[in-house]
Formats: C-alpha cells, structure tokens, sequence
C-alpha cells in the first residue's frame, strides 16, 4: 500500500472514504481549504490501482491563543474497513506530523475523539503517544464527549 501527499483530484476519494467511516463529514470546500492551504499536510493511502483507501486530513491551527505554540490540528483520519490493522493510519499519522514540524515548525499536534473510539485511542496513546489534554462536554453533534489530546512535535523540528 502506497502513502503519498493529497492531491486536489484526490479529494472526492478521500470524501468518500469519510463518508463511510465516520459520522463527522465536511464540505469539498473544507477539504479544498485544507490542500490549499497547508498541502504538506494531508495524506491519502492508496491500493495497487490507486484507489483511496485511507487519508488523513489536516491543518495548522488558525486560532492560537495568547501564549500558546504553533501547533498542527488532525481534522480527520480514516481507514476503510478491509484495509485495517495493516499499519496505514500509523503511516499517514506519522507522516503528517513529521510534516508539520519540518514545514511549519509546529510544536505539537492536537485532535478530538471519542471518549468510545477504543481503535483510535489505542492507536493515538498507545502507538503514537499522545496525552489527554483535557475533555471537551458534549463536543460531537450527539452530544457524545471528546478527548482533546496532544502531541509534542519538538523531537522532530
Ligand atoms: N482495536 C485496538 N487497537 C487498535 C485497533 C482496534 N480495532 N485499530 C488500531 N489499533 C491500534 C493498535 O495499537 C495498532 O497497532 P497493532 O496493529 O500493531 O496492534 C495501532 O493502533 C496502529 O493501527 P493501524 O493499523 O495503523 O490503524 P488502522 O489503519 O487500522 O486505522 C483507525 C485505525 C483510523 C482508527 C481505523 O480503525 C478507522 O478508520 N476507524 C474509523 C474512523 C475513525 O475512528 N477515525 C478516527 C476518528 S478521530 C479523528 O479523526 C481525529
């Protein structure tokens, strides 16, 4: 399985491929703004006739508070079912944040996830090694509690 960086005619593929994962989607002007925007950043996994089975979608943080650092954001991640437990989200996770460091000199990555996604939070805790920051009340649309959680990037600048 090939990693490489997005491209915007991979867009509607990685869509697609949220579309089938996850119940939080986005507007093709979101992931527009993403590629446009910080094209390092996002990442697609594709099979040996070059469709999308993986991505990752993400940016640097726009809003940073007084005194806080530079930081990269992953807005999404996802895997279709068939091609899980083969290592690919770990690849593209990896691949990202070594981007935002070396790119955009980024100190730290920062994402959201269910508090009842046991998959990803293995594979952030456990496999990548991020903290809980803290828990974010009622942060998903069903009212569904998140963990904020982070990631020093500053090994890799
Ligand atoms: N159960 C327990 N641990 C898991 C699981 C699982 N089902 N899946 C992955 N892990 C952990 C393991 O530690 C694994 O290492 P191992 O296989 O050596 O034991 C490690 O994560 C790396 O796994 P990968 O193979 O890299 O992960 P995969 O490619 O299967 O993708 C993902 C993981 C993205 C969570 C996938 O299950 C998926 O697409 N789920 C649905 C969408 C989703 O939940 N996305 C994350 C939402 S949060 C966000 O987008 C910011």
């Amino acid at each position: 399985m090939n990693i490489r960086q997005a491209r915007v005619e991979d867009l509607a593929g990685m869509q697609a491929c949220n579309l089938q994962n996850l119940p939080e989607n986005y507007t093709m002007k979101y992931y527009l703004y993403h590629a446009l925007s910080w094209p390092q950043l996002s990442y697609v996994a594709e099979d040996h006739e070059g469709r999308i089975v993986g991505y990752i979608l993400a940016k640097m943080e726009e809003d940073v508070a007084d005194g806080d650092e530079s930081h990269g954001h992953v807005t999404s991640i996802s895997v279709l079912r068939s091609y899980r437990r083969l290592g690919l989200a770990k690849r593209l996770m990896v691949q990202s944040q070594e981007a935002m460091a070396t790119v955009y000199r980024a100190s730290y990555v920062s994402l959201h996830v269910r508090k009842s996604n046991r998959a990803a939070l293995s594979l952030y805790k456990d496999t990548l090694g991020f903290t809980v920051k803290e828990i974010e009340k009622k942060y998903y649309a069903d009212g569904e509690d998140a963990y904020a959680m982070r990631l020093s990037l500053k090994h890799l600048a």
